[in-house]
């Protein structure tokens, strides 16, 4: 192994940049494998906030400008979702590797240029589908893996937020984030459980998305913690919900290739308590992963296994945990040492669900994947 070290650029300077990005980055450059060049955001007090609060000798507020004077090898985009394309192909086109954030597009065509792009430059396009690496989902990949399960064929999943509108930066705007909690939470566990099951093609959506609570403005209790954020550690824009223009609650059911349907919900506003739900069953048991169950027969008699994981990874713990694991995986991707475990294909199927049910919620219907252009060709 060659020890690269590697010269990271990074676009979009929020949250997530810098509570898990940068944190990720700082355990690369303790081992002498990678270090922060520059950074770039088009609100100049957010990129000159976070190259001070971590040291990074230049920022920018314009990307294009940052990627011809550095010439980063590697880049991560941690803007809004909508301008995902636009700099990764920028990135890819100045000769780096590309971290991007999830939903790397909102549209299966758009994504498959991605990889087009990646391809041609001959540079690794990354999806940031960190909850792979999260504690119940290494668990539910293993549990899969054992044969526990068997043929999986119903899923019923949800991610609900009672009251957690993500307030701190564009995440509530169509116009920058393109949706709202089915691309910020559903996202993750539609990639995790299609990764889990090796990966079984979307074929239909059917479903619908609300916005009620969001726009009732003086009731809705915001809470930052509660929405996945951590404060403190980036610069926040002030929240509008006067701006509010996405979905609170994305609920349906997806249709998958092997007579495999899942249900889902994904909320940051919903009268119901917070919490998770994954379950999956197949022809020989079925998981709940959020209670660590596994129900199977044992002989004739049924049985109700409670499971241990044990988190012994060295970040347990710690918030963001996953982008941690996730940026040494892909170091370790681009010096060879690992095969890549999130898959180009994996991702372009995960934006056919996003695009599906995005149509399906506007035109009251169910969308087959067919209708979307270019899918799996
Ligand atoms: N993998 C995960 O677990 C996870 C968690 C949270 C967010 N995310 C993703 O990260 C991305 C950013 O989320 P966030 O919470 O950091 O949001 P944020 O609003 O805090 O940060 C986005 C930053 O991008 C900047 N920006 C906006 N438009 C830009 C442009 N055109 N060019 C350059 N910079 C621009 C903004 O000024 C802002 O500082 C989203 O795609 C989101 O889905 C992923």
């Amino acid at each position: 192994m060659s020890n690269k070290k590697y010269r990271i650029a990074i676009i979009g300077c929020g949250m997530i940049c810098n509570a898990a990005h940068m944190p990720s980055i700082t355990e690369l450059k303790k081992k002498g494998l990678a270090e922060v060049v520059a950074v770039a955001d088009i609100r100049e007090q957010a990129a000159r906030e976070t190259a001070e609060r971590w040291g990074i000798p230049a920022w920018y507020t314009d990307p294009q400008q940052m990627l011809d004077e550095v010439k980063p090898d590697w880049v991560s985009v941690c803007t809004p979702n909508v301008y995902h394309k636009q700099w990764s192909i920028a990135a890819l086109r100045a000769g780096a590797h590309v971290m991007c954030e999830k939903p790397i597009a909102l549209k299966y065509q758009d994504a498959k240029e991605m990889f087009e792009e990646a391809d041609k430059a001959g540079k690794l396009l990354w999806a940031c589908q960190s909850r792979r690496w999260s504690a119940d989902m290494d668990f539910a990949y293993m549990a899969m893996r054992e044969g526990d399960i068997g043929k999986p064929y119903f899923a019923d999943i949800s991610f609900v937020r009672r009251f957690g509108i993500p307030t701190w930066g564009f995440f509530h705007m169509k116009e920058h984030n393109g949706g709202g909690s089915f691309c910020d939470l559903g996202v993750h566990f539609i990639d995790a459980l299609l990764w889990m099951c090796g990966n079984p093609r979307v074929q239909a959506v059917s479903g619908m998305e609300t916005d009620v609570i969001a726009k009732k403005k003086e009731d809705v209790m915001i809470s930052i913690k509660e929405s996945g954020a951590y404060i403190g550690t980036f610069t926040p824009r002030p929240y509008d919900p006067d701006e509010f223009s996405v979905e609170e609650c994305a609920a349906g059911s997806m249709r998958l290739e092997g007579n495999f349907l899942v249900n889902f919900k994904f909320t940051w506003a919903l009268n119901q308590p917070t919490a998770k739900h994954f379950i999956l069953c197949g022809d020989k048991g079925g998981l709940d992963v959020e209670q660590f169950k596994l129900y199977k027969n044992v002989g004739r008699f049924q049985a109700e296994t409670e499971l241990k994981y044990f988190d012994n990874r060295p970040f347990a713990g710690v918030a963001f945990d996953a982008h941690r694991y996730m940026y040494e995986h892909v170091y370790n991707v681009l010096e060879g040492s690992e095969e890549r475990r999130v898959k180009p294909e994996e991702t372009l199927n995960v934006v056919a669900a996003i695009e599906a049910f995005y149509r399906s919620a506007e035109e009251n219907r169910e969308v087959r994947t067919e209708e979307l252009g270019g899918y799996l060709k």
